[in-house]
């Protein structure tokens, strides 16, 4: 078996930049029973169980926090409750991803020029509700522009836009806000698609960049796994194959790659 890797795979420096703030503060504080993080700080549940039994608790809401600091994950979270967390005096400690804060700037900025926003994301995930929160709802104005969430695909986006065009607007702006990080996955994983009879996508089910390169790879008609860790992997999976294709999520880390690498060396061997 010809096994590929994607030179772009562990994590992307926005999932790093949350892990370091996070374990910065685990380290740094005297009581880590009051450290919190609003919703996992990053897609990957063997990351966020690591951090949590070093301290770290995921919380769904701050109701019932009286004291302590709440990190804000890489996804960022909607304006009211960062309103709501300093009404409180807890800590606030924000560890949103620059390239997902640089989105919320260009939605605020067009959003205070009368543009009414259309977001090319999913709804349900943190990023866009925190999108939402700051670009409101849509007002009465033919004047419309249009942004993605960091880690959408750039075909969605398109077809988002396609069909974007054929409504009635007076102007109509386009921002490629997709993280360049997620643009070079899911290139290599297009790349792969190309060379490989069966692509292994690496990646928490909860990360939204992880689900779109499985997306890609599903679509292309490929034999395609969708895993969290190397023991998912069975030997029928790559029976009849040559060409295995490695490519992995921005919250994956480098040493899951390569478990996922020696896994399947045992399984053709
Ligand atoms: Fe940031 Fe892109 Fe990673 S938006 S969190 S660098 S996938």
């Amino acid at each position: 078996m010809q096994i590929i890797v994607a030179s772009h795979s562990g994590f992307c420096f926005g999932v790093k930049r949350a892990i370091n703030i996070a374990e910065k503060i685990l380290k740094e504080s005297r009581n880590t029973n009051n450290i919190y993080s609003l919703g996992p700080i990053i897609h990957n549940p063997q990351v966020v169980e690591g951090l949590s039994k070093r301290g770290l608790k995921v919380i769904k809401d701050i109701t019932n926090i009286k004291k302590g600091a709440v990190i804000i994950s890489s996804h960022g979270a909607p304006i009211e409750v960062m309103g709501d967390i300093k009404k409180k005096r807890l800590g606030l400690i924000d560890a949103t991803c620059p390239f997902v804060k640089n989105t919320h700037n260009i939605g605020e900025r067009l959003k205070a020029s009368g543009y009414k926003i259309v977001i090319i994301g999913d709804k349900k995930h943190p990023e866009v509700k925190a999108l939402l929160s700051l670009t409101g709802k849509g007002t009465k104005t033919k004047k419309v522009a249009v942004i993605s969430q960091t880690t959408q695909s750039s075909d969605n986006y398109l077809k988002g836009v396609a069909e974007l065009l054929k409504k009635d607007f007076s102007e109509l702006r386009i921002f490629n806000t997709i993280c360049n990080d997620t643009a070079e996955r899911q290139a290599s994983a297009k790349k792969f698609l190309k060379k490989c009879d069966v692509m292994v996508v690496v990646g928490g089910k909860n990360s939204a960049n992880t689900r779109r390169l499985w997306q890609i790879c599903k679509e292309s008609g490929v034999s395609s796994y969708h895993i969290e860790s190397a023991s998912e992997l069975k030997r029928q999976c790559f029976l009849g194959k040559s060409h295995a294709g490695v490519v992995s999520g921005a919250s994956t880390p480098d040493s899951m790659v390569k478990k996922v690498v020696k896994r399947i060396k045992s399984l053709t061997s």
